[in-house]
């Protein structure tokens, strides 16, 4: 299959693609979305062939207005209402009872539904063009979500209709997920809208135990997608936990050509061996933006071993946190 590189100015000519149940990799405000008709089962399935993705991890049904919810959801709760006012058009996904049109493919046969509304303009423009639209981060699966249009054409080519060249994504990590199917609610996974927003606006949010830790073995997870290994780069990628001091003593210990530092701006000028800079210390924003395509860069370099800080886990630091535990298959190092 040919895939078409299409400019933000050839929509149309995407949501054409999708209404005749093909596959449209598209911007978004977090990471680039592999996009089919949410509606067609047939086009849904499509879209786990071409990601090598496990059919039993549900996919996210993006909407560009607020009405289009109804269609999808058996029940909007109250706190729902409150979310979706705060918090969309934006990086939040809630998890709620499906309605009996969402086909099985999009949900793996669970009894609920995630929904989110980006604020990604081309994102929505697409959907409003064609229907709500079930996508899945558009990277192979296991591998880096992509935050470029280039990052995914080295992943996708040849197995999708079209990618739209929206630019860098703003947030670079996925959204947050929090599931109002549950009482209290529950988050699942951390992003650009923090746990101390949602506590903010609904009040009790429980941190799911899979959000900071391995799941054990056995163990369910609330959200399918926590139990499969992540944004993973081909490199060994391990954390570090010390003080800066401690830090920069055993990165510049370990120059043997094949290893770098995902490093924080103010290492740089102490460090004795190649690095990769996420940003400043304290820019937790700047440090979700950049890591996935750091991850990738690392790759591409041919580093074998990359080191890195353990990020904090307030704010968006979390997310940097949940994505860069996962990366380094929970390896962290105390100084
Ligand atoms: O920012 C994002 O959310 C991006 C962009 C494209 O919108 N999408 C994304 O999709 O990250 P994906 O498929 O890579 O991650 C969706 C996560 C998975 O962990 C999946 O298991 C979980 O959401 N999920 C989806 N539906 C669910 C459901 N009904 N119940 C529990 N978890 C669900
Ligand atoms: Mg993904």
């Amino acid at each position: 299959m040919k895939t078409l590189m299409l400019n933000v100015n050839e929509i149309e000519k995407a949501a054409e693609i999708i209404r005749q149940g093909g596959l449209v990799a598209m911007p978004t405000e977090t990471v680039y979305g592999l996009a089919a008709d949410a509606y067609n089962g047939r086009a849904v399935a499509n879209i786990f062939r071409a990601k090598g993705r496990p059919m039993d991890n549900p996919l996210i049904v993006h909407i560009s207005e607020l009405s289009q919810i109804y269609g999808l959801v058996r029940e909007f709760p109250e706190k729902a209402r409150i979310l979706a006012d705060k918090f969309w058009p934006g990086p939040l996904t809630m998890i709620l009872p499906k309605s009996a049109r969402i086909p099985d493919e999009v949900s793996a046969g669970l009894d609920t539904v995630a929904v989110r509304c980006p604020s990604d303009v081309n994102a929505r423009k697409l959907i409003s063009l064609s229907s709500p639209l079930a996508a899945p981060s558009a990277n192979l699966s296991g591998s880096p979500s992509p935050t470029s249009a280039r990052h995914v054409f080295n992943d996708m080519n040849g197995r999708i209709d079209a990618i739209i060249d929206g630019g860098e994504c703003d947030v670079g990590v996925e959204s947050t997920v929090i599931t109002l199917a549950t009482d209290p609610p529950r988050l699942l996974r951390p992003g650009g809208i923090t746990l101390e927003q949602l506590r903010e606006a609904i009040g009790e949010v429980v941190l799911d135990d899979a959000v900071l830790n391995p799941l054990k073995s056995g163990e369910k997870a609330a959200s399918p997608g926590m139990k499969y290994k992540h944004y993973a780069p081909k490199a060994e990628l391990v954390l570090l936990r010390g003080s800066e001091e401690s830090f920069l003593g055993f990165v510049n210990s370990r120059k043997d050509g094949r290893t770098a530092v995902l490093c924080y701006d103010e290492d740089m000028p102490y460090l004795e061996l190649p690095f990769i800079p996420l940003g400043r210390a304290a820019d937790y924003e700047v440090q979700a933006s950049r890591l996935f395509s750091a991850l990738r860069e690392a790759d591409d370099k041919g580093f074998e071993r990359v080191y890195a800080h353990c990020p904090h886990t307030d704010g968006v630091g979390l997310a940097v946190y949940n994505r860069m535990i996962r990366a380094a298959g929970f390896k962290v190092i105390d100084l």
